[in-house]
């Protein structure tokens, strides 16, 4: 029998805010899926956190299902994986109301994604998007997890959550675990088709591949992939002088699994013109099964409810441990 007790937790989300792309994929939930038996996991829709920014209530919906089809048409298996709806889940709103208490203003007030996303929507500077670090704090700090896989973005947030955690065992004893930050190798970030210089992101969509994109849609992109203006014209791996053939050399490894010395090879005497749309080729035939995947698991409404209420569950019940002794400790009395 397996001994889930001895094992490693492992938590991460991602906000249902845009459509799942490459840069999701490869960056983060091929790993998710490669660690399934090594550790303990809790992935979750992020969809508390997306109403810091006005959404559509029809297209949230539609996308927080669809990232749930997508998460198991991708090889996450709900029987192994925690796989649940952050708004499921009121411990969630509960402990961020709590932790709220003790983060500082100071702090919230240097967080850059904060100060990004406020001077981009000047009209609707909210308090939840100022206090949105504290909800991750509590999203993470319920389940006690040891890691938490984030990209390089979510450094900063995830250093708050364990400033948190060591300030509020300071007082109270030790409540919560305090997690580590599980950043992958530089190598495995996306950058955008359009401008190797940013991560790959919905908000520029000319340079990001989403997992439900039409086959043609993709071909284009990659064809349109900006390379580099060297006069080489040649496929070498060269992260420093050569970031948009790097950045595409590192999707072909991703998706073939091939080294960039095979790579190089494999492209000898060709050419960007050749290599394009060969990277085009390979992404679209990996990303086919899972968008057709996910189509099925869309139709199939009775099976996408079973996984995220049994998900919400068992999440739940380790939440709600936490919770219970956080309450406890701050003199909230039981019920
Ligand atoms: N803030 C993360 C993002 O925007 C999403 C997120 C919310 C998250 N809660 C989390 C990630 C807890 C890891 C753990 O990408």
């Amino acid at each position: 029998m397996e001994n889930t007790a001895a094992k490693k937790v492992m938590l991460s989300g991602i906000q249902p805010s845009g459509d799942l792309h490459l840069g999701n994929y490869l960056g983060a939930i091929k790993n998710w899926v490669a660690r399934t038996d090594e550790f303990d996991n809790y992935y979750f829709m992020a969809d508390m956190h997306t109403i810091t920014v006005r959404q559509n209530p029809a297209d949230l919906r539609r996308r927080t299902l669809e990232q749930l089809a997508q998460y198991i048409a991708c090889g996450l298996d709900p029987e192994k994986n925690t796989l649940f709806i952050q708004s499921h889940v009121h411990q969630h709103a509960e402990l961020g109301w709590v932790l709220m208490c003790y983060t500082m203003f100071g702090e919230l007030s240097r967080m850059t994604q904060f100060k990004d996303k406020s001077s981009k929507h000047k009209e609707n500077v909210n308090g939840g998007l100022f206090t949105y670090p504290s909800l991750m704090a509590a999203d993470i700090l319920l389940y006690q997890p040891d890691f938490v896989p984030v990209g390089e973005d979510q450094k900063q947030h995830c250093e708050l959550t364990r400033d948190v955690a060591q300030r509020f065992n300071s007082i109270y004893g030790d409540v919560f675990k305090v997690p580590e930050p599980y950043i992958p190798k530089a190598g495995a970030r996306v950058m955008s088709l359009t401008g190797p210089d940013t991560k790959m992101s919905k908000s520029i969509p000319e340079g990001c591949v989403f997992l439900m994109e039409k086959p043609e849609d993709i071909m284009r992109k990659f064809k349109r992939a900006i390379t580099d203006c060297d006069t080489e014209n040649c496929v070498r791996f060269d992260l420093a002088n050569k970031p948009g053939v790097a950045n595409l050399m590192s999707i072909y490894a991703a998706v073939t699994g091939k080294s960039y010395e095979e790579i190089e090879r494999e492209f000898e005497g060709c050419g960007y013109g050749k290599f394009k749309p060969a990277v085009g080729e390979a992404v679209v035939e990996a990303l086919r099964p899972i968008r057709e995947e996910t189509e099925r698991l869309l139709k199939d409404k009775a099976y996408l409810e079973g996984v995220y209420r049994s998900g919400a569950e068992k999440a739940e019940y380790v939440a709600n441990k936490t919770l219970r002794k956080v309450y406890k400790k701050i003199g909230f009395v039981a019920r």
